[in-house]
């Protein structure tokens, strides 16, 4: 299976392409539609999964029910390794925000790679240790910075993943309702609504259902950081 996004993800980082090409064919494909939960939160967790197409949401639930959601990967990312590299159960629940297609690999297929291709773990390291600098910031984040600069963050962030140039500024289609956009910020709607509807007035954004138009990046950043 030819499938550049899919082999750009970690676990193939360094490989010649027939190597890889023989682990992407042993994997299983899903095709998945928003709403889709592939698993839960607390469950056993035996297989991984890199995203080839669509976006996913990590999320947790507190125990009044409310929601959080620790990241929305899109294309190229790989999640579920964790309940590998620490046996015990899953630590988000995963589900689909935009119509994904998504590959699988069983964790016991995954080790037997890793012990024929150390250099494999290597990347998976440096995605596990870029993924903590990331978890670092956002903690900090909620405790050093206001909502609006936390959305400013977020917007930003987002569009790294999934921005696309347009003559305006960049397209962000996130694809997240305004309540997965307030759990991802970890505020209330309202206060996130505010601060969205400020930066529009301001001209530094436009608002387009379940996508935003970043008008103004450099505003945006000053306001991040
Ligand atoms: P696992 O615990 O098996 O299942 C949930 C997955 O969510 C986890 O593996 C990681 O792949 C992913 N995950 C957990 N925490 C974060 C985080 N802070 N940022 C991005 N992904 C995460």
């Amino acid at each position: 299976m030819e499938d550049d996004i899919v082999l750009a993800a970690p676990l193939f980082a360094g490989l010649d392409v027939e190597t890889s090409g023989t682990l992407v064919s042993a994997m299983k494909q899903l095709h998945l539609v928003r709403g889709d939960t592939l698993f839960h939160e607390g469950e056993p967790g035996d297989r991984l999964y890199v995203v080839r197409e669509g976006k996913i949401k990590l999320g947790r639930r507190s125990n009044d029910g409310r929601e959080n959601l620790l990241a929305v990967l899109g294309p190229g990312e790989m999640f579920g390794e964790l309940s590998l590299f620490d046996p015990g159960p899953r630590t988000a629940t995963a589900t689909v925000v935009a119509d994904a297609e998504v590959v699988e690999l069983g964790h016991a297929d995954l080790v037997r790679w890793l012990q024929d291709k150390p250099s494999v773990a290597q990347h998976l390291l440096q995605a596990l240790a870029r993924r903590l600098r990331r978890t670092n910031e956002a903690l900090a984040d909620l405790v050093f910075s206001d909502v609006p600069g936390r959305v400013a963050k977020a917007l930003l962030d987002l569009s790294t993943r999934f921005g696309e140039k347009v003559d305006e500024g960049v397209r962000v289609a996130h694809d997240l309702t305004q309540e997965e956009l307030a759990q991802l910020v970890g505020a209330s709607r309202e206060t996130v609504n505010k601060a969205l509807a400020d930066f529009a007035a301001r001209g530094w954004v436009r608002r387009e259902g379940r996508a935003v138009v970043l008008l103004d990046v450099d505003r945006l950043e000053r306001r991040a950081r």
